[in-house]
């Protein structure tokens, strides 16, 4: 989803892996100074009692798990691990992490949660952008222990644990000639994409993710430990497109489909050929309904112009023709980025691509066809807000048009999200990084007015996308439930109190029911 990074972007990426070290030597040093304060060198806490509490409940934990999970605190590589994510932005620090190993000891902590009352986090891969998502200044659960993939190959499954991120899953299968529908870049956790919804390279042909999921094994609130199938209608509704308002998920049993080498990579476009690529882009969705083929046009803002990185798949190992020439013959395009190549080897490459600066906020703006006047206000809105953010300390200003079929939502039963499965609605992505931590509140709103200007421009093209759902993994933490669940947030939140009673999903971040 994110900036593919070409030659030309090298000295950016050197200079960003500098500043990661430079970054991880301060959250050490930040650790061990709360490390000091939590063995009580502070005098603050004994009086107003917050840490203390939390403290007390990490020993309980402590005390309660098996010799399968752990706790640990500031100042062991575990907790540093346990607490980091993607964007530091969205890194808190929690008084203690617990590392649990099985179903029951994450039982065990939720009630300890619970019954104490403790702000929590749940941590797959720890990739959502939203302060507080899957972090917390209380107590950080990360699931990194569950990570076996066990391949069935007479069901055609896979068992796979929410600790994982995508390219350990292709790793597996690999092997078996197998894949799933699952992450485009490497990091991206397991959990989150797959309980949000999960835009794949193969969405076209299978749906998103959460419509390849056969079963769950669900740590209720209550610390109950169950499998859930499609024979539990509410939960199986509730959990495709509900993240963590049912639970803590220990274990997703996805579909498998066989898999070969694919045809994918970047192609680089200049600035000088946008018009030429946006009529491109328009005629693609427009004519091509072969579901093994997929593009993700992700416009930069780059040393004050917009340039187009273009990822292209097609899933077998040579695309047939009349699908992807018109690209590859724009004036000054490169392809000598596109590869037959395993699905692990475009993820992976695709990583390079995703550079974490310090700060980053996502938002998406609902299409459902990209037609040139569409492409052309996303060009104009990068140009715009790149000239503008730039000066506030912006490093990434980008607008990924991610094109699928109008069938990709067909393919499942109805459940959280999307709200509304008649028609797909494909997000444009926008996506910014920036260095000052005090720009948070105009690249917050700059990312709300930019939406709002393509939704405006969308509906202005004629396309109903007023109340049309917003993908719930690319939203604002403050988006309004409403604009992600639609219709359905009354039965959700039914749902959720019908499970959760005592509201002890409530102590954890996320969009709540
Ligand atoms: C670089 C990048 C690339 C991306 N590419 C894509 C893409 O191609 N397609 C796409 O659809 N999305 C993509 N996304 C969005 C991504 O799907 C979400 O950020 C997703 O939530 C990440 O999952 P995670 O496990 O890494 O996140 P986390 O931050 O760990 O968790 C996200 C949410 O899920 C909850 N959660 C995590 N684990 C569990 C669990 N075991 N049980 C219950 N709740 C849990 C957390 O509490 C949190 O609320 C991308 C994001 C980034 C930053
Ligand atoms: C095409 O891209 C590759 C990889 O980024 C680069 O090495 C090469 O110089 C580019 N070719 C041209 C003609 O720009
Ligand atoms: C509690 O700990 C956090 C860090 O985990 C720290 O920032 C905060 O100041 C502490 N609160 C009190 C009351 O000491
Ligand atoms: C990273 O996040 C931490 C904790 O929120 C903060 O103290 C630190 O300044 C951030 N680092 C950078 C480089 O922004
Ligand atoms: C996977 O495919 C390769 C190449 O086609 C083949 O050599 C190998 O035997 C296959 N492996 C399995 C387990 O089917
Ligand atoms: C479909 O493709 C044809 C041939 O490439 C092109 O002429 C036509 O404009 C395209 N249709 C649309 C609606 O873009
Ligand atoms: C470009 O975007 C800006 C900001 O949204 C808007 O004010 C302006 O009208 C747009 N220009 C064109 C030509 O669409
Ligand atoms: C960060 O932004 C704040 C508020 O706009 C500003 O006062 C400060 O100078 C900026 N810092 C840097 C390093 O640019
Ligand atoms: C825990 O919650 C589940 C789901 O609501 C319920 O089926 C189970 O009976 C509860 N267990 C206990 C011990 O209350």
């Amino acid at each position: 989803m994110p900036p593919a990074v070409q030659e030309r972007d090298i000295q950016k990426l050197i200079f960003l892996l500098y500043r990661h070290y430079v970054d991880m030597a301060v959250l050490r040093l930040t650790s061990a100074i709360l490390f000091a304060s939590v063995l009580g060198l502070s005098h603050a806490q004994t009086s107003s009692g917050g840490n203390n509490t939390v403290l007390t409940t990490c020993q309980s934990i402590a005390n309660a798990i098996s010799s399968a999970s752990s706790v640990f605190y500031p100042g062991s590589p575990n907790y540093v691990a346990d607490i980091s994510h993607w964007a530091n932005s969205s890194t808190e620090n929690a008084v203690c992490s617990v590392e649990p190993g099985t179903a029951d000891d994450v039982g065990a902590i939720l009630r300890i949660l619970g019954s104490s009352r403790t702000s929590f986090g749940v941590k797959g891969g720890g990739h959502s952008p939203n302060p507080g998502f899957s972090s917390t200044k209380g107590v950080e659960i990360s699931m990194a222990r569950f990570s076996e993939v066990t391949y069935h190959e007479s069901s055609q499954t896979v068992d796979i644990g929410p600790g994982l991120v995508w390219e350990n899953v292709y790793a597996a299968l690999e092997p078996h000639n197998v894949s799933v529908v699952g992450g485009r870049i490497s990091g991206v956790g397991v959990s989150g994409f797959t309980l949000g919804g999960g835009l794949s390279y193969k969405a076209n042909e299978h749906g998103l993710a959460l419509d390849n999921v056969q079963a769950y094994e669900l740590v209720f609130p209550n610390g109950t430990v169950a499998t859930v199938t499609s024979a539990d209608e509410d939960l199986w509704f509730g959990l495709r497109g509900g993240f963590n308002n049912f639970g803590i998920v220990t274990k997703f049993t996805l579909k498998t489909f066989p898999q070969t080498k694919i045809w994918g990579g970047t192609i680089a476009i200049p600035s000088s050929s946008l018009d030429a690529a946006a009529g491109a882009i328009a005629s693609y969705q427009a004519n091509v309904t072969d579901p093994k083929a997929t593009i993700n046009a992700q416009f930069l803002y780059a040393s004050g112009e917009v340039i187009l990185d273009l990822v292209v798949f097609y899933d077998a190992p040579t695309p047939p023709p009349g699908i992807f020439e018109d690209f590859l013959s724009i004036p000054g395009a490169n392809a000598s980025l596109v590869s037959t190549r395993t699905i692990l080897e475009l993820v992976q490459f695709e990583a390079n691509a995703a550079p974490a600066e310090p700060n980053i906020l996502l938002n998406a703006s609902p299409v459902k066809s990209f037609t040139k006047p569409i492409i052309e206000s996303v060009i104009n809105e990068t140009k715009f807000w790149g000239d503008r953010l730039t000066p506030e300390s912006a490093t990434i200003v980008a607008n990924i048009v991610e094109v699928f079929l109008p069938s990709m939502f067909s393919h499942g039963p109805p459940s959280a999200y999307p709200p509304d499965r008649s028609i797909t609605i494909a997000p444009i992505n926008l996506y910014l990084g920036w260095t000052n931590s005090s720009a948070t509140n105009t690249m917050h709103d700059a990312l709300v007015q930019s939406a709002a200007q393509m939704k405006a421009v969308t509906i202005g093209d004629g396309q109903d996308v007023e109340n049309a759902a917003i993908y719930t993994n690319y939203a604002l933490g403050d988006a309004p439930l409403e604009s992600l669940y639609g219709g359905n947030v009354q039965r959700l939140h039914e749902i959720k109190v019908k499970y959760d009673p005592d509201n002890v999903m409530g102590l954890t971040g996320g969009f709540k029911f």
